[in-house]
């Protein structure tokens, strides 16, 4: 079988996941290096991992796959190094938000649109994580009955800010528990242990009012269902939980459909679990849905306010299906398909 050579950029948090997900998958690996912002090696579960800093196109030459997960904007690592990268024969799949709606760009969720890898122009993003974990179960719901506008409240894991979020819930918890005094918070915009803080991203220019996460969510829908008339409207809250995002979600669609056969349709979905027995307190936890690949959905109900509504609730690990394992998996379909 070949063998890839594999990079990444950036080893916080999803880089962390990138490096023990390629190893847990047998991602079929020849050579592994990790760039960032200074040199080192990190030991990753015991193993070493050769950290170096990419200077431009060269740093890339004779690399198959470039996993991005460094910092996003105009100094971050994709938009300074990722199409350099990909001029050099390298195919970056992108983490961050950068390109996730630049046309050259397919944005994709394997299970959902691998067809868009084929435009690929060695480039290819990574949908932002709680767009991942909402489309697993709707994308199957989208098929059978017709998406018309989504009402979606999410539950936000601090992972999902990277390796410095986890530190300061850590931290804040840690000091509340001793009795000290609270830490000034830096990551967040308000203290985040035993709170919730409805503010993820900064204000949107294009939606006054909104946050850059909440309208990520509804361009991001459109773009990978293919389906520029979904309508999605959303509040994203970031609340205290180490990792695994949730989200509560009503949905509206064109055409019926009930709560037994939506049960029905999603205990067969690939890369989702159904966990809904409200009588015996079964369904989706973010600590559950840790360290697994599905995501989880329940509470399962009829939304008895609009014409053929359903509402669930869905958990699932930001880190993994939200980020590393998303984007492995795109590696893994781009192989399959032969594009690789
Ligand atoms: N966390 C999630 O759930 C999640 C989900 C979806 C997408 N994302 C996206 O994934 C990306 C990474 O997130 P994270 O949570 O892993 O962040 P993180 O924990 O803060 O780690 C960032 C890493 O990127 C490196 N880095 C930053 N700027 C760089 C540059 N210009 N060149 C090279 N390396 C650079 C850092 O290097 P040093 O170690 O040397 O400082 C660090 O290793 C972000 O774009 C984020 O929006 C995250």
């Amino acid at each position: 079988m070949k063998k890839y050579n594999v990079c990444m950029v950036g080893i916080g948090a999803v880089g962390t996941e990138i490096v023990r997900l390629l190893r847990k998958r047998n991602f079929p690996m020849a050579k592994l290096t990790a760039f960032a912002r200074s040199e080192r090696t990190e030991m990753i579960d015991g193993l070493p991992v050769e950290v170096k800093v990419a200077t431009g196109p060269e740093s890339f030459r004779g690399y198959d796959f470039a996993f991005f997960a460094g910092t996003e904007g105009a100094k971050g690592a994709s938009k300074t190094l990722g199409w350099e990268a990909a001029s050099v024969g390298c195919t970056v799949i992108d983490n961050g938000d950068d390109f996730r709606m630049d046309p050259r760009v397919p944005l994709c969720i394997p299970e959902i649109n691998p067809e868009a890898l084929r435009a690929n122009q060695n480039f290819v993003s990574n949908p932002n994580c709680s767009t991942a974990i909402a489309l697993m179960p709707l994308y199957a719901l989208h098929k059978e009955a017709g998406i018309k506008r989504i009402v979606c409240c999410t539950y936000q894991a601090v992972s999902g800010a990277g390796a410095a979020a986890i530190r300061e819930l850590a931290d804040e918890t840690r000091a509340w528990a001793a009795g000290e005094p609270m830490p000034e918070h830096k990551v967040f915009p308000a203290q985040i242990a035993f709170n919730v803080v409805a503010q993820i991203g900064s204000e949107s220019k294009d939606m006054p009012g909104y946050t850059s996460e909440e309208v990520k969510l509804g361009r991001e829908t459109r773009k990978i269902l293919g389906d520029d008339s979904i309508q999605v409207v959303s509040t994203c809250v970031r609340v205290p939980v180490f990792n695994s995002h949730s989200e509560a979600l009503h949905v509206e669609f064109h055409r019926p459909l009930s709560p037994e056969r939506a049960r029905e349709i999603l205990s067969h979905t690939p890369g989702v679990k159904v966990l809904d027995d409200l009588a015996a307190s079964e369904f989706p936890t973010p600590i559950a849905a840790t360290g697994h690949y599905d995501a989880f959905v329940g509470r399962i109900r009829k939304d008895p306010t609009v014409e053929n509504g359903l509402s669930l609730f869905v958990s699932g690990d930001n880190i993994w299906k939200g980020a590393a394992q998303n984007a492995i998996q795109i590696a893994e379909k781009m192989i399959e398909m032969g594009l690789k």
